[in-house]
């Protein structure tokens, strides 16, 4: 029964394929930048905490609800209850939308790694605002991924993945370790990094880690439910889980070992000129590390090299497990070829991702007040993303049940041990609670920046539940009633 034609050949495949989605962007340079906005080791312990509290129970739904469809999302979800085989529609048209914001900054990450030994430091802005450049760089890094996903699962991503996720941890081990070594400077990051101050943690601050924890895993975006499915029951579902998030989280812990001693030095070496608390978002990855690397000499240029290299790496197999997402679901349904369906998806994101990136570069175009790539970020992250990953839990904690589901996966064999009490509580009252509580808290803050009305933010607001209205009505007009694929549809 495990052997299957489209389907990862071995769990270690699986998981160094999960491991890629979900190592991205968000671990690299998200995970540092939101610990220095977010207040240092408090905002680190309460990460680890959602991380095994919420992270791991929606990650173990996930993967379950598609390992037991081996089937596309929409497929999945209609298995469990037909009414509501639109969470699967949102669950593709996520990743589609992330797809087309996030090949850009792939694309920033490809250039930033081939122009390491020019030096960085300074371009970001007149690079970013060369549409022609932006453009030329997101097409390189958008073909890296058509070439994997074209390959197949096993073929294409299994095998991309069982390469290019130990490069990474070596890497990554590599930079952290340099990092360490600088010297002067070293003590105070690694004070900020690890010494928790709780007097810093409030609302905000949880609400980011629990946030960033979601994105992190790649979990409610339809991610893991599809390599859910091109897995055998044979693994298990908690260890493997396990495995996914420890990876993940390692390597974001270890981003942090790479960049605060790294700052601090430069802190201590430039003097008061430099405020590590002053950067934000994309200033640190483009900005203020270039600048640290440039104060290295020709050892920086090297380092600064093999770092981009990595982050490419880390954006590229995320990139290529959102498109997979849209691929599955446009071969089973519409029984393309894979190679067709690649082909196809690809350039509709390309073509999406050109005004994407020639609006991030400061040209005046806007939606809503904001530049498209944060459009598309905030309608997909702060507002879909949480409605997604609740759909995955109540899909299991509530329209399965509980008791049904533990039921299902030890008669596949499961052995859930420790884990089988504590996910069947967590799974139908508190991991949903929580979900729908940064889904809340999130469009708020969205709607009443600072307490005071925002229109732009209702307007996002309406945007992101629009979207999520077509998505249904697509799926009671054209879905619900035809065949919408499984696994076994791909020739
Ligand atoms: N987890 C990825 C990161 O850390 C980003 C991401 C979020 C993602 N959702 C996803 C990647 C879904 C692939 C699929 O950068």
């Amino acid at each position: 029964m495990d052997k299957k034609k489209n389907g990862f050949a071995s769990g270690l495949g699986f998981v160094l394929a999960a491991a890629g989605s979900a190592v991205g962007l968000g671990n690299l340079w998200g995970f540092p930048y939101k610990t220095q906005e977010y207040g240092g080791a408090a905002f680190v312990l309460v990460y680890i905490a959602c991380v095994l509290l919420i992270g791991a129970v929606t990650m173990v739904c996930e993967i379950f609800i598609g390992r037991r469809a081996q089937a596309n999302p929409v497929t999945a979800f209609k298995n469990i209850n037909p009414k509501f085989g639109w969470f699967g529609v949102l669950a593709i048209l996520i990743p589609g939308f992330i797809a087309c914001y996030y090949s850009v900054l792939g694309g920033y990450t490809v250039r930033f790694a081939a122009n390491s030994f020019n030096g960085n430091a300074g371009t970001m802005d007149e690079f970013a605002a060369n549409g022609w450049l932006v453009t030329l760089f997101t097409a390189i890094f958008i073909a890296g991924a058509i070439f994997v996903v074209m390959a197949g699962v096993k073929g294409g991503i299994e095998k991309a993945s069982k390469v290019l996720m130990p490069a990474l941890f070596i890497l990554l081990l590599g930079t952290a370790i340099f990092s360490l070594c600088l010297g002067e400077g070293v003590a105070e990051g690694l004070e900020f990094y690890l010494k928790p101050d709780f007097k810093k943690l409030g609302g905000t601050e949880i609400l980011a880690a629990m946030g960033q924890a979601f994105y992190s895993l790649s979990l409610g975006m339809g991610a893991m439910i599809v390599y859910g499915s091109y897995t055998g029951k044979k693994i298990s579902l908690v260890k493997s889980t396990g495995m996914i998030c420890l990876f993940d989280t390692m390597v974001a812990l270890l981003a942090g070992f790479a960049v605060f001693p790294a700052l601090y030095h430069y802190k201590a070496v430039e003097g008061a000129a430099f405020d590590p608390s002053e950067m934000k978002g994309s200033t640190l990855m483009f900005k203020t590390l270039p600048m640290v690397f440039e104060s290295l000499g020709i050892v920086g240029k090297i380092v600064s090299f093999l770092f981009f290299a990595m982050v490419v790496i880390a954006a590229l197999t995320s990139v290529i497990s959102l498109l997979e997402v849209v691929c599955q679901f446009v071969i089973q349904k519409f029984r393309f070829s894979r190679k067709k369906a690649v082909a196809l998806l690809a350039l509709i994101c390309f073509a999406i991702s050109i005004p994407v990136g020639i609006s991030a570069g400061g040209a005046d175009v806007k939606l809503f007040g904001m530049d498209l790539l944060t459009f598309f970020d905030t309608v997909t992250n702060t507002v879909l993303m949480p409605v997604c990953a609740f759909f995955s839990c109540i899909a299991v904690g509530w329209m399965m049940g509980p008791k049904k589901a533990v039921g299902e996966m030890e008669r596949d064999g499961q052995k859930l041990g420790f884990f089988r009490p504590i996910f069947m509580f967590m799974v139908k009252y508190v991991t949903p609670l929580l979900i729908l509580a940064i889904e809340i808290l999130g469009v708020y803050e969205l709607v009443f920046p600072e307490g005071k009305f925002s229109g732009n933010g209702l307007g996002i607001t309406l945007s992101a539940y629009g979207l999520l209205a077509v998505g249904a009505l697509v799926y009671f007009l054209f879905f619900k009633k035809s065949d919408t694929g499984t696994n076994a549809d791909e020739k």
